[in-house]
């Protein structure tokens, strides 16, 4: 399954890692190349960022390989973190020296010490991160793996290679990471991993929201979400970051009824969109789509549990939740919001007899996220019972084709009425006023509706209907 040795070596044979071979026996100087680059190359998986270690310093490193690299290269100094990167055609290679690092309680920020490459990788964070390919003469794509990283790739094991009290303690985004390998290469924890995530959930209060994000939103993105949202529900870390999710957990029942798990429906949403769309905002759409269901809950008598409203609830409670997770609150959130909003309304019109104006509407509040918005309500019908399913995706293909005849007749996407305010004004003499606005959303009804055909003649003619009810005359 994992590239073997001889290809590791055929690999190192490309560009840029001779180039650093050579400037490490230039300058008599240890050379390893290190952590995500190495796993990923193992695991086939492509990666751009290359990690280079130096026993020494890392910024007189990246200085020599920049020169040698002549015009094509630029290189950035980072004085403060002892660090530098080099920049040439499509690689990114950042250098550091060697280092011990040790951490102060209540930040992540570490005192720094130079040291060994042991010492490196000691303070790594995974086993599987921590694997260093040598880059020196003799020793040309040896790899060295003191904590046994080759071996949890093997088993498919998260690991940390010391004790993970330590690990997690000195960076608690860790833990956010250890659940996101876990989720993007389909991993799992090791126990005593696991519970050190349990008993240090707390710290992840220390961590910037931007950074927890980045690996939730890699979370969101892996090939089945589901099981990085399972284990942060498990490990704690959930109720910390995302209570609004959590409170979708459990099913009541009360008088005999009962109602589904929605945090379990929302996960099976999420893993059944992802496979087939991988739009990270369509992805928080389905992780939202029923957020506004606990606020909305009810039993009432004749009907059981009623979440009324809760697509506009949800829709609502979504600026919240992105400020409050330093997600961005621009068109990236009108998108999620506009998802919530409809996202009942193609079931609405999953039945045998549709109406072309609900669907004409539905083209026009979606515009065109229309797509997207079918891509999420098919993915949105989980139902055990698989006539149910059977016949609500067929009448979605209803919908879709309905979609495409009424688009292709009446072009409701993103439409603007064909008689604007403007020419409304000119032709009655109107300032900007009440009877303008009126009259061209009468227009836009009208059309909407099928009372007139999307066309400049037949909403002119309205416009003088309209207008004419109103007691205003063209002048
Ligand atoms: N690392 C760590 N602790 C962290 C972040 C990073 O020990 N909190 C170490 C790991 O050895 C990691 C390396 O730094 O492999 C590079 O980190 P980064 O580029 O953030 O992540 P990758 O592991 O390369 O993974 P990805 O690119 O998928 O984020």
């Amino acid at each position: 399954m994992y590239i073997d040795e001889d290809k590791i070596k055929e690999h190192l044979e490309k560009r840029p890692f001779r180039l650093i071979s050579e400037v490490a026996e230039h300058l008599g100087t240890e050379t390893y190349v290190i952590g995500g680059y190495v796993r990923d190359l193992f695991l086939r998986r492509p990666s751009k960022d290359i990690d280079i270690v130096v026993i020494g310093s890392g910024i007189e490193f990246a200085k020599a390989v920049a020169s040698r690299l002549g015009r094509g290269a630029r290189l950035s100094v980072f004085k403060t973190f002892g660090t530098a990167q080099v920049k040439s055609g499509d690689f990114e290679i950042e250098f550091v020296g060697a280092r011990k690092e040790s951490y102060s309680h209540d930040s992540r920020k570490p005192v720094v010490e130079d040291g060994t490459l042991e010492d490196d990788q000691n303070r790594r964070d995974f086993t599987i991160n921590a694997l260093a390919l040598c880059l020196n003469g003799e020793r040309y794509g040896e790899l060295v793996d003191p904590f046994g990283g080759l071996e949890d790739m093997e088993r498919l094991i998260i690991r940390t290679p010391c004790d993970p009290d330590i690990t997690f303690s000195d960076d608690p985004l860790r833990m956010m990471r250890a659940v996101r390998f876990a989720s993007q290469l389909g991993f799992s924890i090791d126990p005593e991993t696991f519970e050190a995530i349990e008993r240090n959930v707390s710290r992840i209060e220390i961590v910037s929201k931007e950074r927890v994000i980045d690996e939730l939103d890699k979370i969101i993105l892996s090939p089945k979400p589901s099981v990085g949202f399972e284990l942060l529900d498990q490990c704690g870390l959930l109720p910390l970051i995302f209570p609004e999710l959590c409170a979708l957990r459990g099913a009541e029942t009360k008088e005999g009824i009962g109602h589904k798990d929605n945090f379990a429906h929302t996960l099976m949403v999420l893993d059944r969109l992802s496979k087939n769309s991988d739009n990270l905002w369509l992805r928080w759409s389905a992780l939202l789509h029923d957020i506004g269901k606990p606020a909305v809950k009810r039993f009432e008598k004749r009907l059981g549990w009623t979440f009324h409203n809760h697509d506009f609830i949800g829709e609502r409670m979504i600026p919240g939740i992105f400020r409050k997770m330093k997600l961005p609150m621009n068109e990236k959130m009108k998108y999620v919001q506009k998802m919530v909003r409809l996202h009942m309304r193609p079931i609405a019109l999953a039945d045998d007899e549709v109406a072309d104006s609900a669907v004409r509407r539905l083209l026009f509040d979606a515009g065109d996220d229309i797509d997207d918005l079918m891509t999420l309500c098919e993915a949105d019908i989980t139902s055990k019972n698989p006539e149910k399913v059977r016949r609500f995706l067929n009448n979605f293909r209803l919908v879709r084709e309905k979609l495409a005849v009424i688009e292709e007749k009446d072009r409701i996407r993103n439409f603007q009425p064909p008689v604007s305010g403007e020419e409304i004004m000119k032709t009655f003499g109107l300032q900007p006023s009440r009877p303008v606005g009126v009259i061209k959303e009468a227009i836009k009804e009208a059309i909407l509706d099928g009372v007139i055909p999307n066309e400049y003649e037949a909403a002119r003619q309205f416009m003088f209907e309209r207008a004419a009810r109103l007691g205003l005359k063209p002048v």
